[in-house]
């Protein structure tokens, strides 16, 4: 299985790459970031958090049972409003914080197959795109809090998870 990159991870700041090539490469990869989201319990994942140079991640919110994969996500359009909701990742094990963001997106994309697709989402659907987007452009969601406040999270994840950190050291 592909491995998680946890905070700290410079990767994690990186803006990544466009798919530019639909073959069955990406449909496995696809399979591949669902297992890894799976596994850890997750409502998305986004293919830069294990280490993948893609714009691509997905998300399954349990909602209407429907899983999708977003490959070259644009956020086209953005309600007004800026509503909270109890944030985390699992790149960020642990910490959970309160994060606005607008209540519903329009996004457009491509699907596994190359084809375009433009969806409306709300509620925790929105809120989960949103997040994951936010990992294709190389951010985390405690970078949306104050400075104070993302040194705070930095300090609660690396206190929660000093044995994750210490075997990711020990294996280089
Ligand atoms: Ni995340």
């Amino acid at each position: 299985m592909l491995s998680m990159l946890y905070c700290g991870n410079p990767f994690l700041n990186k803006t990544v790459d466009p798919v530019t090539v639909f073959d069955s490469s990406v449909e496995k990869l696809i399979e591949e970031l669902f297992e890894v989201m799976d596994a850890n319990n997750g409502v998305g994942l986004a293919a830069p958090q294990v280490g993948i140079n893609k714009r691509i991640f997905v998300v399954d919110t349990r909602q209407n049972g429907e899983r999708l994969a977003f490959i070259n996500p644009e956020i086209i359009a953005t309600s007004d409003d800026s509503v909270p909701y109890e944030e985390g990742c699992l790149s960020v094990p642990g910490v959970f914080r309160t994060i606005y963001r607008p209540s519903t997106v329009e996004i457009s994309y491509k699907k596994h197959n190359g084809k375009s697709e433009i969806i409306r989402a709300s509620g925790l659907l929105a809120r989960v795109i949103q997040h994951e987007n936010d990992h294709l452009n190389g951010r985390l969601f405690i970078s949306r809090l104050s400075d104070e406040e993302m040194q705070d999270s930095v300090r609660e994840f690396r206190k929660k998870n000093k044995h994750l950190l210490k075997k990711i050291n020990a294996h280089g």
